[in-house]
Formats: structure tokens, sequence, C-alpha cells
């Protein structure tokens, strides 16, 4: 089966017919991929030349974050800060509109996670295995707990010159879960409260989050299940757009440069599916409430 489904969406406000609307919901919630082949994100004049300005500051951050209420961070003094804030304010404000199009259920209920701009080409990019995003993983925050809400991530592809942004996707989670949650470490409440009463998380740590990022650093860790596991390779090219929920469905990125994020919370009771969250699959499979 294939991992991906296309919408052939062209704006970002568009509306999805009906069919398109059921298709992608349940798509998604399935761990598939959504893909819009053919929803860029034009830049601005004076944007290209920030794109070509902050890749060529070579910062040693993979990534540029912005909150509507922090602004940017991450980026270079040279870079020019409020317009970089008002790029990806402009992103956000597209992308919750595409949301509301393809997937209304959901805009009620999502709240607006950060966003990020991508300038740094991934291949041959140095990092610590933990933060080695050419490993297949499932996303999870260290220091922002999700507490069982889903991770909904919009990506756009801005490469001004062509380059793919290539993808590799696991197994779904079900499967992910069995095989690394028998190893996993059991949560400790204390320390939880400890990294909470410190700010090293904004919010408690639940088992829940917990388990995600058992799961995520096991997998990044086990070389031999990352060269076994079965995978396809996709590339999304300039141009493209592509809705994922990044906490369930497995993925690693293996090149490319310059992209758009943003990410939006989804509490599990706003999915059509419940049953078919990571929270809902944890639980069943070790037996106790987690959130
Ligand atoms: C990731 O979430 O693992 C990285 C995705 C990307 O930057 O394309
Ligand atoms: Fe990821």
């Amino acid at each position: 089966m294939s991992k991906l489904i296309d919408i052939p969406l062209r704006h970002w406000d568009a509306s999805g017919s009906a069919a398109q609307q059921a298709a992608a919901l349940q798509a998604l919630e399935e761990g598939q991929v959504l893909l819009l082949p053919a929803l860029g994100f034009p830049l601005q004049q004076e944007e290209h030349a920030l794109l070509e300005g902050v890749a060529g500051s070579a910062s040693s951050a993979k990534n540029i974050s912005w909150e509507a209420a922090r602004g940017v961070r991450g980026h270079d003094d040279a870079c020019d800060a409020s317009l970089l804030a008002a790029l990806m304010q402009r992103y956000a404000g597209h992308t919750q509109r595409l949301l509301a199009g393809l997937l209304p259920g959901y805009v009620p209920h999502l709240q607006q996670g950060k966003g990020s701009f991508r300038p740094v080409e991934i291949a041959g990019r140095a990092t610590s295995w933990r933060k080695d995003d050419t490993r297949l993983h499932v996303d999870s925050f260290p220091s922002s707990p999700t507490q069982g809400r889903r991770i909904l991530r919009v990506f756009t592809n801005i490469h001004p010159r062509g380059a793919p942004r290539v993808w590799k996707l696991g197994p779904p989670f079900e499967q992910v879960a069995q095989h690394f949650l028998p190893v996993a470490k059991r949560p400790q409440p204390v320390l939880a409260a400890l990294l909470q009463w410190l700010h090293v998380t904004k919010s408690r740590r639940t088992p829940y989050d917990h388990y995600m990022l058992q799961l995520h650093d096991a997998m990044k860790a086990d070389l031999d299940y990352q060269a076994q596991v079965e995978q396809q390779t996709h590339a999304f090219a300039p141009g493209q757009t592509w809705i994922v929920f990044s906490d369930a469905v497995s993925h690693a990125a293996l090149r490319g440069q310059h992209a758009l994020e943003q990410t939006w919370l989804l509490p599990v009771r706003a999915m059509a599916a419940p049953h078919k969250s990571p929270l809902a699959i944890l639980e069943r499979q070790l037996q106790r409430p987690l959130a």
C-alpha cells in the first residue's frame, strides 16, 4: 500500500470536496501522508534574498523556529528577523486555511505549535544520533510534552532551484510500538516532576510523553532496525506541500534544503477515530492509562 495519498488542491484557501475531506481524514488517521502535489508557497522578492542569506550563514542549528508569541529563534544575527517572522506568520496562516478547507472537523480543536524554516541541507549535516533525522523515527518533543495530543505537521518544499526533499517512510506505529515497547524503560514520576520544576520541560512529561521519547530514541539508536525494516523512499518536489501526523508515521529526511513547516497540536478526542491515536495504541499495548 502506498503511504501517500494525492490531494490535488491548488490554493491554500480552497475547500476540498466532501469526498476529498473524507479521504483526507481517513488517510491521515490511518498513518498516510497527504500530498498536495500542486500546492507551493510563493516567496516575495525580498524573501528570496533572505533564503540565500540564511543558508549561507551556516548556523549550526538545523532549523530556525518561530512562535507567534515569541518570534524567530535560532537565526544568525545577520539575518532580518522581522522579515523571517513575517514569512513564518504568513505560512502559518496559509496552513491554517488549508486545514480548514480539508479537515474542517479538526479546526475548532487545533492548537498552534511552532513553525520552522529549514534552510540547511540535510545530507551531511553534522549532528548527534538523537537529532539525526536521516534515521527513521516518530516525532516526540523532549522539552514540550504533548500529553497525548497529536502532532500534525504541514511541510512545503520551497527550494528555489529544483532540489527535492527526500523522505523515507517506515512501518506503521502499531508495529513500531510492538517492536520497541518491550525494551522501553519505565517512566519515573519523580523525574518528570523534577524536569518540570527545573523548567527542562514546559509542562509535565506524562507517561505517554515518556514512552514516545523512548520510541523516538530506541528507533534512532538501532542501526540494524534502520537497515532491515520495511521502508519507502519518496521525493517531495519544490512547489509541493504535505501533511502528516508525524507522531505516528515513522519517517526520516535524507536530503533536501529549504523547507517550511508548521506544527498543529490536536487533542485525541477531536479525531474521527481516537482509537487509532498513538496514545490509544500505547495504552492498549501496555494495558494502562498514560496521559
Ligand atoms: C523530521 O521531522 O524528521 C524532519 C523532516 C524534514 O525536515 O523534512
Ligand atoms: Fe521527525
